[in-house]
């Protein structure tokens, strides 16, 4: 089979792809026929060995799938060959096969399509339970999403609005924040260059933000904390900027808010019967139109180190997805 393989740290352009022994799955997994792959911002990281995660070399990037499973490993009996289905993998994924454990793996629904089974997975599963188990929103409330366009963004602004929260959108290009209002979002900051405290304070007629949902990190999480309302919640997600904040604590003394930690790939493996009632209640919210994945590129497989490129130059809108060629 083919595959995109890290065989030394470095940039997508250090990727290689080419054939390599088709994976056989162990007692308790599972393989699949990758039809989709959704693509992260974490694929460019461990790339460069800056992820928390540190395979061994070589090794495939790619931590989310969807697919046809074409074959069992001992003991398994949730599945059968055939089934379709999505799974996280941390990495393995931009293969044409995918080795994963089954307890990973959720059944699709059968309307689901492939691309948009692989963009639900990490990006609305992180979404979803930031806000259902973490920050415990309540419909009504106000939510700041900063990098609204991206990823997580994008998902976190259609799952709060959904959830019967008011959304407002923070990004850094007048397309991201395009998108973010069409998706959801009641209203958009440039949070490069608009005064974020006038424009929130504005908002919420004075009284701050009830949950903040950060996947951007760096110098702008600070800010948008000064803007957080009494009993705020502000929810961890990520670094994309590369900067860990260090926010001074007297601040959430002052408003009586809390720093609530995400962490979705710990939550799935440890609570895995919780994160399975989050996946159904997503495929229902998509049954219902709530919520709807908007991929912006398609690469092909083999072609799937531009992608992950292109999510790191910021280009990306929504989702990006791998296809089988
Ligand atoms: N906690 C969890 O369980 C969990 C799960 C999944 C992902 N994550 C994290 O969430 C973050 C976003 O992931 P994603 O896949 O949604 O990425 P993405 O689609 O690339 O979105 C990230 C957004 O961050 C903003 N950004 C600011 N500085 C950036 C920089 N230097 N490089 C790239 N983007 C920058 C960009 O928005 P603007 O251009 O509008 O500024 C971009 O749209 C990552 O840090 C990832 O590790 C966390």
């Amino acid at each position: 089979m083919k595959a995109l393989l890290c065989e030394r740290h470095g940039p997508p352009e250090a990727l290689v792809y080419r054939e390599v022994e088709a994976p056989l799955p162990g007692p308790g997994e599972v393989r699949i026929k990758m039809a989709a792959a959704g693509v992260n911002l974490p694929d460019g990281l461990i790339i460069q060995n800056l992820y928390q995660v540190k395979p061994a070399l070589p090794f495939t990037p790619g931590s989310e799938v969807a697919g046809e499973i074409n074959a069992l490993g001992e003991g398994v009996s949730d599945f059968r060959i055939g089934d379709r289905v999505a799974a996280m993998t941390v990495h393995g994924a931009f293969a044409e096969q995918v080795v994963v454990q089954a307890d990973r793996a959720v059944k699709l629904p059968p309307a689901m399509p492939f691309d948009v089974a692989a963009s639900l997975l990490m990006a609305y599963g992180t979404a979803f339970h930031a806000f259902r188990q973490r920050a415990v929103l309540r419909a009504g409330e106000t939510v700041l999403v900063l990098g609204a366009g991206g990823g997580v963004g994008l998902a976190a602004v259609q799952l709060a609005s959904a959830m019967g929260a008011r959304v407002i959108a923070a990004a850094g290009s007048e397309e991201k924040r395009a998108l973010a209002l069409a998706h959801g979002a009641e209203a958009a900051i440039d949070y490069r260059n608009e005064d974020l405290r006038e424009r929130l304070s504005d908002w919420t007629g004075g009284k701050g933000v009830d949950v903040i949902y950060d996947p951007v990190g760096g110098a702008m999480a600070e800010r948008a904390f000064r803007s957080i309302a009494r009993y705020g919640r502000f929810l961890v997600i990520g670094f994309a900027a590369g900067d860990i904040p260090s926010i001074p604590i007297n601040l959430p003394l002052l408003k009586s808010a809390s720093i609530v930690g995400v962490f979705w790939g710990s939550f799935l493996v440890n609570e895995p019967q919780t994160h399975r009632h989050n996946m159904l209640e997503l495929f229902e919210f998509y049954a219902q139109g709530a919520i709807r994945p908007h991929i912006s590129r398609t690469f092909p497989l083999s072609d799937s180190a531009a992608a992950i490129r292109w999510i790191m130059d910021r280009k990306a809108l929504g989702k990006v997805v791998i296809t089988v060629d």
